[in-house]
C-alpha cells in the first residue's frame, strides 16, 4: 500500500512540469495529466501504462558515456533526449522504492509534497528535484545495490545537466532552501564538489608532459584527421612535446559545423598526455571544473588546463576506449599517426593517471604475438566502448584501409580472431 501510494506522489510530481511545451509531450503523457493537477492524489497518475513508457531506456541500462553520449552494456548508444528525462526518472525511482522501509518512504512522500506545495514547479525544477530524490533515495539502499546503479545514476545525471543547463544557481534558491531544512541538500549535485585539486602535480610526478593551456603556440598543428571513428565534422590534430619531459600529448579538437544554424565551433577537445619513461598517462576535456559546461569557441579559443576537468573529476571515462600498449588511439598513415616526430609508444605498458576506481587499463585481451589481430600490437581488455573501436577498426582501417580484415569474420587470416572477440561479449 505504501508504495503505491509514494508511486502516486511521486509520479504526479513528475508530471507537473509537463506543461506541454512540445508536440512530442503529448504524445507520450495522456492530455489531462499535463493540465493543472494541485492534487497529489489522482488516481490516473499511477495508471502511467508501461507501455507508454519506453522500457528499452532505463537509468540503470546505462553503462557508459563517452563524449556526451551514452551506452549500454552492449555498446548501442542510448539517445535520451529531454522529453524522457521524467519518465526515466519515475520508472527509476518505481525501481528503488522496493528496496526502501516504510519509514523511508514515508520521508520522500512528505518531501515530494511539500516540493509540490511550495510553488508550481517547472519542467527544469522537477528534474532537479527528481535527481535529488533518486540519490537521496539510492544513498538510503544496500551497499551492493548502490555500487550497481550510482555509475549509472551520475552518468544520467549529468546528461540532464547537459540537456537543461543551469545559468544561475539563484533561480533555485527555493529548492535550495527546502533541501537545506530537510538536510537534504549533499544530494542537490550540480557542481561536483570543489575538492583541492592536484591532478596536474600528480602527472608532473609521475613523469607525464604537462599541456600547455589551449591557444598556446606551444601546440603545433598536425592536420585533419582523415579519419574519425566518432564522426565530427571535423577533427583536428594538435600535438605537444616537453624540451625535458619524455613522452607526447595529443589535443584532438572535434567541429561542430552547421552553417544553416550558424554553428562553426570546437565542441568537444579531449586533452591526453604520456610519459615515455614511467607509461603513465593524463587526460583532460573542454569541460569547466566551475560549471561543468563544455568550453567551446572557434579558432580563437582559449583556456588555462588548470580550469578543465581531469583525470580524478571527468565524468566520462576515457579508459574504457583508451587502452591497450599505449593510451593512443592511433589511425596508422594519417595526421593522427604522429609517431615519426613524437615518441608515443612507452617503455612501461601505459596505466591512467585518476583516482577513480573504474579507471584503469586492465591485462590485454590477447597479448602481443598472440596472432591474427595480435600480431602487430596487444588487443586491449573488451569493453562496450572499445569493442566498437576494434568493430570499426576491423571494418575500415585494420590492418590495413585498402583491405580491412571485416568484423563479419569472413577473412581468413583474422576471422577467428574476430570471431572470439564477439563470443567473449563483444557486440556483432
Ligand atoms: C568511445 C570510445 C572513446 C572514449 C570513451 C574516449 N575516446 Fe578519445 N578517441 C577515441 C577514438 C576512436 C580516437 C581516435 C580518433 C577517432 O577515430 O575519433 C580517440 C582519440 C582521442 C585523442 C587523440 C589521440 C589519440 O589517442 O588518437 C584524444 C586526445 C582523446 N581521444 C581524448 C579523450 C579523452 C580526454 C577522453 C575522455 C574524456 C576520451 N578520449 C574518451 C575514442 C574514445
Ligand atoms: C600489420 C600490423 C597490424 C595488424 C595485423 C593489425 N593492426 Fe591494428 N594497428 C596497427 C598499427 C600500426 C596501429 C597504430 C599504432 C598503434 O596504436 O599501435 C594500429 C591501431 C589499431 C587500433 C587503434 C586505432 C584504429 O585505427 O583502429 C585498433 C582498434 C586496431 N589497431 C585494431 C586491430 C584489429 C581489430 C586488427 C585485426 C583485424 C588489427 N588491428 C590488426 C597495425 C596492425
Amino acid at each position: 500500500m505504501k508504495i503505491n501510494y509514494l508511486m502516486i506522489v511521486i509520479s504526479s510530481v513528475l508530471f507537473l512540469g509537463c506543461g506541454g511545451d512540445s508536440a512530442d509531450d503529448t504524445k507520450e503523457i495522456p492530455d489531462d495529466v499535463t493540465s493543472e493537477q494541485p492534487q497529489l492524489e489522482q488516481p490516473q497518475l499511477e495508471q502511467t501504462p508501461e507501455s507508454q513508457l519506453d522500457l528499452k531506456m532505463k537509468i540503470s541500462d546505462i553503462s557508459d558515456g563517452y563524449y556526451g553520449l551514452l551506452y549500454d552494456a552492449g555498446g548501442n548508444e542510448l539517445k535520451i533526449d529531454k522529453h524522457q528525462v521524467l519518465l526515466m526518472q519515475k520508472v527509476f525511482m518505481d525501481e528503488l522504492n522496493p528496496h526502501l522501509s516504510d519509514d523511508q518512504q514515508k520521508n520522500f512522500i512528505e518531501l515530494a509534497n511539500n516540493f509540490a506545495d511550495t510553488k508550481k514547479p517547472t519542467e527544469i525544477e522537477n528534474v532537479l528535484f527528481n535527481n535529488v530524490l533518486i540519490d537521496a533515495m539510492l544513498s538510503k539502499t544496500k551497499p551492493q545495490l548502490q555500487d550497481k546503479y550510482f555509475p549509472s545514476f551520475r552518468l544520467f545525471r549529468h546528461h540532464t545537466h547537459r540537456l537543461f543547463p543551469i545559468s544561475r544557481l539563484t533561480d533555485y534558491q527555493w529548492i535550495i532552501d527546502l533541501l537545506s531544512q530537510r538536510s537534504l541538500l549533499d544530494h542537490f549535485i550540480l557542481i561536483p564538489p570543489q575538492e583541492t585539486d592536484d591532478y596536474i602535480d600528480t602527472c608532473r610526478e609521475n613523469n607525464v608532459p604537462i599541456p600547455p593551456d589551449w591557444g598556446s603556440t606551444l601546440w603545433k598543428y598536425q592536420g585533419v584527421a582523415a579519419v574519425d571513428f566518432l564522426d565530427n565534422d571535423k577533427t583536428e590534430v594538435w600535438a605537444y612535446e616537453s624540451s625535458t619531459v619524455q613522452g607526447a600529448c595529443i589535443a584532438l579538437p572535434r567541429w561542430d559545423i552547421r552553417p544553416d544554424e550558424g554553428i562553426n565551433e570546437i565542441s568537444l577537445l579531449g586533452i591526453i598526455c604520456q610519459s615515455k619513461t614511467t607509461g603513465k598517462a593524463c587526460f583532460w576535456d573542454n569541460l569547466s571544473k566551475e560549471t561543468g559546461l563544455r568550453i567551446k569557441g572557434g579558432e580563437d579559443l582559449t583556456f588555462k588546463i588548470s580550469d578543465i576537468k581531469n583525470g580524478d573529476s571527468l565524468g566520462e571515462n576515457c579508459t574504457q576506449c583508451h587502452r591497450g600498449k599505449n593510451v593512443f588511439l592511433i589511425h596508422p598513415g594519417t595526421n593522427l599517426d604522429i609517431s615519426a616526430d613524437y615518441d608515443i609508444d612507452p617503455n612501461i605498458r601505459y596505466q591512467p593517471v585518476s583516482t577513480q576506481a573504474s579507471w584503469s587499463n586492465p591485462a590485454a585481451y590477447t597479448e602481443l604475438g598472440g596472432g591474427a589481430c595480435a600480431s602487430c600490437h596487444e588487443i586491449g581488455a573488451l569493453s562496450g566502448g572499445y569493442c566498437n573501436i576494434l568493430r570499426n577498426g576491423a571494418n575500415t582501417t585494420m590492418p590495413n584501409t585498402t583491405s580491412p580484415a571485416n568484423w563479419n569474420g569472413s577473412h581468413a587470416f583474422y576471422g577467428d580472431h574476430i570471431q572470439q572477440m564477439i563470443d567473449a561479449g563483444c557486440p556483432e
